[in-house]
């Protein structure tokens, strides 16, 4: 074990008890590897304190003592940002106890929980009381919403409404010290100085553990239209996704993009999956429409696409005809995280740019790649509708970590460097966690890394908070 303060075991227990430690090696395991196995590391000890009070008596502890916090909440990032390191000596703190809704307020529209509530069990509750939270990513099941507000998660409804940073009115953080910073307002505006709650969200366990959240809801869509659309190019989809727009407006919730490569390993890889389309495409799209009002929107979505047919922007178009059949189109576009860890190692790219810039990236970047490396396997992917595509690379299961290391340097340089100078973002929805801490010193300016470093500091001056991750 690393180095441990003498009292700190003795501490953590008097304030959470038994029920809130893990300390037998068998049952810390899971929280000390990732969902994609890609990063291990040992805990000092698993706390899970039950309630906001427990979580701020374990951080003054942690402070007094100066030992290294890892929060953690459903496990499924993407980016290692939950994964304790190999020393031994940093505490993961769980937040799994701590699911109760607090409540629900029909006449806000909002619904206020603590950090650990699995976000299915949030849209759950929206759905009981004819609200939607419109937040939904392939981990629903199993992400938290405190998860989901650290990585500022995005998914498959951004288009339409936006990442958790604009589903979230109000906070409650405790900070690195103890302290509770009580910011659960319920508030669609509120001017009243700094933005406290944007500033932690999106800041993955570095400035604080988030206990617990007002979540914006909206109506519940009643209607929905679904379609497999396939493309000869990525530049028809991009038009497509514009024409769509103009045509359908606020109805557009979801238009996600898939390349011949990635349908095919999750045809490959995933059970219970058939090709949407007879023919062979380019490039796929899953196009969703929903509205509040039942009339119309299969009609809108077959009169927009079959404009694109003519057109020759589209090649083939598969309207859903059924509730089973969206779910297949659906499960088809979920399985592409499950199959490419089972197709290989995948050296992933979380990049955003602008819709406009993603076609001319799509070309720049394979080129240079396949000049790096004439038989490299892309796959491209992602949600073109918010400019975010997981622009990923995959290895064969036996690559050597070695030669794992050197070519994830030269893709992401590669990757990067053209996202850069697009004025894109080399992470969109996953975070930074370990996965993209040195690029994103890499990328990022004096002044810009400067004034995260300052606010790291002045909130956390034990650095004590997921030391090793984003910064
Ligand atoms: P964890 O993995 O436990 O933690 C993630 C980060 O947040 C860590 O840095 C951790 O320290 C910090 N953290 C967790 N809880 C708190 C808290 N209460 N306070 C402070 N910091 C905290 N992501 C997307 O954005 N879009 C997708 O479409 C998407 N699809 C996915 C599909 C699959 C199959 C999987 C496995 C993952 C997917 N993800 C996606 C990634 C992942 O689900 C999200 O990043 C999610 O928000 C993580 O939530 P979590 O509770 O599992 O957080
Ligand atoms: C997705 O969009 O499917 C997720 O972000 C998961 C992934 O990138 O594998
Ligand atoms: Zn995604």
């Amino acid at each position: 074990m690393g180095h441990l303060h003498p009292d700190l075991l003795q501490r953590l227990h008097a304030a959470v008890g038994d029920a809130g430690l893990v300390s037998d090696s068998q049952a810390k395991a899971p929280y000390e590897t990732d969902w994609l196995k890609k990063w291990t590391g040992r805990s000092s000890i698993v706390v899970r304190p039950a309630d906001t009070a427990q979580t701020a008596a374990v951080m003054r502890i942690c402070h007094e003592t100066h030992t290294p916090v890892v929060t953690q909440g459903g496990n499924t990032g993407m980016s290692g940002g939950a994964t304790p390191d190999g020393s031994g000596a940093q505490v993961v703190l769980s937040t799994v106890r701590m699911n109760a809704i607090r409540a629900l307020d029909p006449l806000n529209d909002t619904l206020t929980c603590e950090a650990g509530v699995l976000l299915a069990n949030i849209q759950a509750a929206a759905q009981a009381a004819d609200r939607f939270f419109p937040l939904s990513l392939g981990a629903e099941g199993s992400c938290t919403i405190g998860g989901n507000l650290a990585t500022n998660a995005g998914g498959i409804a951004v288009l339409r409404y936006g990442n958790t940073r604009e589903l979230a009115l109000g906070l409650e953080v405790v900070l690195p010290d103890g302290r509770v910073w009580d910011g659960l307002r319920a508030l669609r505006k509120d001017n009243a100085g700094y933005d406290l709650r944007d500033l932690f969200i999106g800041s993955e366990g570095t400035l604080g553990v988030i206990t617990a959240a007002v979540l914006k809801l909206h109506p519940r869509p009643v209607a929905r239209a679904t379609a497999w659309v396939g493309a000869r190019a990525i530049d028809a989809l991009v038009g497509l996704l514009a024409q769509l727009r103009a045509a359908c407006g606020e109805r557009l919730v979801a238009f996600e993009m898939m390349s011949a490569e990635s349908l095919a390993l999750i045809l490959a890889h995933v059970t219970d999956v058939r090709p949407p389309l007879a023919g062979a495409h380019a490039f796929h799209a899953l196009i969703e429409l929903a509205d509040t009002q039942g009339d119309g929107l299969a009609a809108l979505l077959e009169g927009g696409l079959g404009d694109a047919l003519e057109q020759g922007t589209v090649q083939d178009v598969a309207l859903s005809v059924s509730g089973a059949q969206t779910q297949s189109f659906w499960k088809i576009r979920e399985g592409i995280a499950q199959a490419q860890m089972r197709a290989g190692k995948a050296v992933k790219h979380d990049i955003a740019l602008p819709i406009s810039a993603i076609a001319a990236f799509a070309h720049e970047a394979e080129a240079a790649l396949r000049a790096a490396q004439p038989d490299v396997r892309i796959i491209n992917f992602g949600h073109l509708g918010d400019g975010n595509l997981h622009y990923n690379v995959l290895l064969p299961l036996d690559t050597t970590p070695e030669v794992l290391a050197a070519s994830t340097a030269q893709f992401n340089r590669i990757v990067h460097d053209i996202v850069a100078a697009a004025n894109g973002s080399i992470s969109a929805e996953h975070g930074v966690g370990q996965l993209r801490r040195d690029e994103l010193r890499h990328y990022k300016s004096e002044v810009e890394f400067d004034l995260m470093m300052r606010i790291k500091q002045s909130l956390d001056p034990n650095q004590i908070m997921n030391p090793g991750k984003l910064i």
